[in-house]
């Protein structure tokens, strides 16, 4: 296991803070088909990933890889317009490197979306849920990006996860959700690694398992933003219902995992702003 040597973290964060004297306070990562909340940011500045030394390239369509820096609601965030993922080869400290630069910039809060399949019955394609807990099962089967040796400069060996999802924040975000017109979930995520969907049996353990959404991304930039004393909110788009049965003539596509980024980009918007403004 190779972990990130001071000189990669450093030399990304002066690459970073020659481009821009905005010292940003809060994180912002915008998943699948969800970038379009950073074109809002003023006074940005934009910088393609492939400028930031160290930093992993995603190759997604709908993952535009540029990290915006500028102003929202008064404060100052740094967004990363798309992410790298596990599925595409990378390793789990690679994709979470992205996080730790965020906080070496100076984000003490990180908000973090993300497109997922719903696999609560109650769930409609276009609705926000706001995440309160989750399940890593890519974890579970071994690849956890805090495993190998500890990095004491981020944070601690052994990383308590009860609080993970900032009640205050959660809070905020209802209240921001309410005030928006905005119907707001919440519930329980399980990250897989994809790159492929689930197959109906899947999906009906992983209910059995208690989780409400699915996806391929989030929890393991949560375990290294809570393992650095980062406060942590996150928000799943549920871009397409689950499909549970084998007779079902559906499949799950990325195509539609974008376009129900464009109903959500201003849901997601608008809760992020109120949660900004509270802050
Ligand atoms: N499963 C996993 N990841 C996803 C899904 C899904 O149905 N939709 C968007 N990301």
């Amino acid at each position: 296991m190779t972990a990130f040597t001071q000189t990669i973290y450093d030399d990304a964060v002066a690459a970073i803070q020659a481009r821009t004297s905005l010292r940003p306070a809060i994180g912002l990562v915008l998943g699948s088909g969800l970038g379009g909340l950073a074109d809002t940011l003023e006074d940005r500045i934009a910088i393609p990933y492939e400028e930031i030394p160290g930093w992993p390239q995603s190759t997604v369509h709908g993952h535009s890889g540029k990290l915006v820096i500028g102003r929202l609601e008064g404060q100052i965030v740094v967004a990363q317009q798309g992410r790298a993922h596990f599925y595409e080869g990378y390793t789990m400290q690679q994709i979470t490197m992205p996080i730790r630069i965020m906080h070496l910039l100076g984000a003490h809060t990180v908000i973090l979306s993300n497109a997922a399949g719903g696999l609560n019955p109650d769930f409609v394609v276009g609705d926000l849920m706001l995440m309160n807990d989750h399940i890593n099962f890519v974890g579970m089967a071994g690849s956890n990006p805090l495993m190998g040796p500890n990095d004491e400069r981020f944070g601690p060996r052994f990383v308590g996860m009860t609080q993970s999802y900032d009640k205050r924040l959660r809070e905020l975000a209802h209240q921001a959700a309410v005030e928006a017109g905005v119907t707001l979930r919440e519930g329980v995520y399980i990250a897989l690694s994809g790159p492929n969907y689930e197959t109906p049996a899947e999906i009906r353990m992983l209910r059995m398992m208690g989780a409400d959404a699915v996806g391929m991304s989030t929890v393991h930039e949560v375990l290294v933003a809570r393992h650095a004393g980062m406060r942590v909110i996150a928000c799943s788009g549920i871009t397409n219902v689950a499909i549970d049965n084998i007779d079902s003539n559906l499949e799950a596509n990325h195509e539609e995992v974008l376009d129900a980024g464009k109903i959500l980009v201003p849901k997601l918007t608008a809760v992020v702003k109120g949660v900004l403004k509270a802050l």
